[in-house]
């Protein structure tokens, strides 16, 4: 039996024009890196390294779990490189999610998102990467939902018999700290009463239902670092990551992909303050140039073999996706036209970690009480 963990590790550490691409150079400094300092000396079995906009990614495989200092410590030390690259030529926001002065131990809190999963290997392992740009983790909660939850969505729900029990769906609350474990299709209200309320919940792991150990049954795993609460302040969105494992007894890949069929809303977009659809896209064109945006997804499809990475297949390059980005097009043209208005500004909550507090803190004194 062979137990691999895949570590995927991004931070925005600079771009270019302004929030839109990592160039080149930059995810070159992280392969060297990894190469030298991590495969070549046995520490990671396998990497990839790739963009979605201004944020550059790491996939990592090796055996030694999760929260693993040296891994944390290796997807540091590269940022620190790339950042220091776009210092020097002075690229725009570089440094920008390094929120520490230096690696204390483990990334988590300190600004690079991180999405982690231990798993048994089976007799083959499809493994499907996703990673968003101009968003945040509750981007997750629909397709991730339709995935594993609404047989609308997975056929396998109710055709396949060892998937028919369910699964179980790990819900954090991001301001509060908790957490709560839910069974579907029991709890299935339940859950969608938490996380349809995207401004506060987030699903951060599936497993399927029944006997076995964990690292048998996790399904899914997201990443749900808010950047802006561990900065205090506004830095840049959270553009998360997450991994997805299919077939054989977990949803076949196309009824992964399925879930990103909707051009859904979510927060993100220009200056962390918009609403707008998801849009779904190949690698290159993840460039998020209109108004920043719309926000967008990538998705690498690999085999995850004896701890290698095999592929990647760009997954949103099919053109049986052409159809939902027109759509995602047109409700972003649609929403743009509401320019400062909520629902495509964000809710004044949401915004509490943007520029509206020093607003208002600058018309503080001018509210007077009405006399009437
Ligand atoms: C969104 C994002 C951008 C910036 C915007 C203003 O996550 O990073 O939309 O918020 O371009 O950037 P600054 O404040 O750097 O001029
Ligand atoms: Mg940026
Ligand atoms: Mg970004």
């Amino acid at each position: 039996m062979v137990e691999t963990t895949i570590s995927c590790i991004k931070a925005d550490v600079g771009s270019l024009a302004g929030h839109v691409i990592v160039p080149e150079p930059m995810l070159d400094i992280m392969r060297e890196h990894l190469k030298k300092e991590a495969l070549n000396k046995g520490i990671i079995d396998d990497f990839y390294v790739f963009n979605v906009g201004d944020d550059l990614e790491t996939v990592m495989t090796h055996n030694r779990g999760a929260n693993d200092e040296k891994i944390h410590e290796l997807a540091w030390d590269g940022f620190i490189k790339a950042a220091d690259y776009a210092k020097k030529n002075k690229l725009y926001g570089a440094g920008q999610d390094l929120l520490a002065d230096a690696f204390s131990g483990n990334v988590r809190g300190q600004g690079p998102g991180v999405a982690e999963m231990v798993f048994e290997e089976r007799k083959s392992d499809p493994v499907i990467i996703f990673a968003c740009d101009k968003t945040e983790p509750q981007a997750f909660n629909l397709p991730i939902y339709k995935i594993f939850a609404d047989p609308f969505n997975t056929a396998g729900l109710t055709l396949d018999p060892t998937m028919i029990a369910g699964f179980t769906f790990e819900v954090y609350n991001l301001y509060e700290h908790t957490r709560i474990m839910l069974d579907t299709p029991e709890e299935t209200y339940e859950l969608l009463a938490l996380i349809g309320t995207t401004s506060k919940y987030a699903i951060k792991r599936v497993f399927k239902k029944g006997e076995g150990k964990e690292t048998q049954r996790i399904a899914a795993e997201i990443c749900t670092e808010k950047l802006n609460v561990s900065a205090g302040k506004y830095v840049g969105k959270d553009d998360p990551v997450a991994i997805v494992r299919g077939q054989s007894g977990f949803p076949a890949v196309g009824e992964i992909m399925e879930g990103f069929t909707h051009a859904h809303i979510v927060s993100g977009w220009m200056r962390g303050s918009h609403k707008g659809p998801l849009l779904p896209v190949s690698v290159k064109d993840a460039t998020p140039t209109r108004f920043d945006g719309p926000p967008r997804i990538v998705a690498l499809g690999f085999q995850v073999g004896n701890r290698k990475l095999y592929g990647p297949r760009d997954m949103f390059s099919d053109i049986s996706f052409d159809l939902v980005r027109k759509k995602a097009l047109e409700i972003a043209d649609f929403m743009r036209e509401q320019g400062p208005f909520e629902p495509h500004r964000v809710s004044e909550a949401e915004l509490e970690y943007t520029t509206m507090p020093q607003v208002m803190e600058k018309l503080k004194g001018r509210f007077k009480k009405i006399e009437e």
